[in-house]
């Protein structure tokens, strides 16, 4: 089997590590078929990819295709592009979307796949437009379309071009079904991870140092966030319970990870965060560690992983990957983080925003090791059941055999 993955970002966010683990998983289960990967920036996720032996090709995005982006309108980022401004920017944008069809067309007619697998909205579009005739197209939806009013419409409108659609939770699978008026064939494919680079005991990265801060007292609890800058990753909720903690307890915050996408007006800057930490009076209990390169050695330092979406959470990964690594978890409850947890077993749970609920449960592990301890092993052991990356094969390879033997296909 021949597939072409296409995927509009070089950077490794949460959609592309997806990618990479489905990759790598298939790649050890069927070692003879072609991989091949259409990237559209360039970036780490070439090299993670070509180091996987994937044939992988950039197509670099013309800039106004790049910064196009819905995410702000009425999306989770909290920054409302007006609907105006957007349209005065798809407009300019044709004209490069025209190119990098013609481009994307000829790439794809030359690889000759027996299917196209795309990663990422833009993608989802091109790839449709662009396909060679009958070859079938398999949507991977990592993200919520209903809060993307113009890729909503596009999505509907292609429907019918998509093959199939692998969603990454039920809740984003009901979504991109509801948006599309319930014509799709959605499979649901819950992530995994390399359970080995995920584990308890290993490197552990040193989280002052990275931040510029004095070593921390013994004894201080260590609570971080690891995410890109989205503004609706919780960055904020996270600053606001470290500062509701009662003085008695000895913690550190951490803010892991830097803005990542070239998306205008999604995101949270550095200086913004650091700005906030000021204002609430801890800006000598945060380290703010910017990008790290190895995400299981950062989590490894840390006795507690938080996950502060405010908004539903399609899957979080970095959940499944804090859970690999035993550490203890406390996750935002809605959407698809809420069907990967079992809260208060494997993790403990809050609602989305709540700062006072999550400083109630960072708290709750300060004060109990025993409960960290309990809460961390059980963390591991369901990401071994749930979460080992060998499944993904498992259960992509019936899905891209029911696409390509679709009647009437050559
Ligand atoms: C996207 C989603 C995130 C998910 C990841 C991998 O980044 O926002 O929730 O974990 O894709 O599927």
């Amino acid at each position: 089997m021949r597939i072409a993955y296409l995927n509009p970002s070089g950077q490794l966010g949460g959609a592309e590590i997806s990618l990479l683990d489905f990759l790598a998983s298939l790649r050890a289960a069927e070692p003879d078929w072609s991989l091949r990967l259409i990237v559209a920036e360039d970036g780490p996720l070439v090299s993670r990819a070509r180091a996987l032996g994937i044939e992988t090709t950039v197509l670099l995005f013309p800039a106004p295709l790049a910064r196009l982006g819905d995410a702000g309108v009425g999306g989770p980022s909290g920054n409302q592009v007006s609907r105006l401004a957007l349209a005065a920017r798809l407009a300019q944008a044709s004209a490069a979307v025209a190119i990098y069809v013609r481009r994307l067309r000829r790439a794809l007619s030359e690889a000759a796949p027996d299917l196209i697998h795309t990663n990422g909205f833009k993608m989802h579009i091109l790839g449709a437009w662009s396909r060679p005739p009958r070859t079938p197209v398999v949507w991977h939806i990592h993200d919520y379309v209903s809060l993307r009013p113009v890729m909503t419409r596009l999505l509907r409108r292609y429907a019918g071009r998509c093959a199939a659609v692998v969603a990454n939770s039920r809740s984003v699978a009901d979504d991109i079904q509801a948006a599309c008026d319930g014509r799709l064939k959605v499979y649901l494919v819950y992530n995994g991870v390399d359970l080995e680079r995920f584990s308890p005991n290993g490197p552990q990265l040193d989280l002052d140092e990275l931040s510029g801060l004095e070593p921390a007292e013994a004894g201080t609890l260590r609570v971080g966030l690891l995410a890109t800058l989205g503004r609706w990753k919780g960055h904020t909720v996270f600053l606001k319970a470290l500062a509701l903690l009662p003085s008695g307890i000895k913690a550190r915050g951490y803010i892991i990870g830097d803005a990542l996408y070239q998306t205008d007006g999604s995101q949270h800057s550095l200086e913004y965060l650091r700005g906030l930490a000021a204002q609430l009076g801890i800006s000598e209990k945060v380290g703010f560690t910017g990008f790290v390169e190895e995400p299981a050695a950062a989590m490894r330092a840390l006795d507690v992983v938080v996950h502060a979406s405010t908004q539903p959470e399609p899957f979080g990964l970095v959940i499944a990957e804090a859970m690999a690594c035993g550490r203890a978890v406390i996750a935002s409850q809605a959407g698809g983080a809420a069907e990967i947890i079992n809260e208060g077993v494997d993790s403990l749970g809050h609602s989305p925003g709540d700062a006072y609920a999550l400083a109630d449960r960072i708290k709750r592990l300060a004060i109990d090791p025993s409960l960290r301890e309990r809460s961390g092993s059980a963390a591991r052991t369901s990401a071994e059941q749930r979460f080992n990356r060998s499944r993904l094969a498992s259960e992509l390879i019936p899905i891209y055999r029911a696409v390509t033997t679709l009647p009437g296909r050559e």
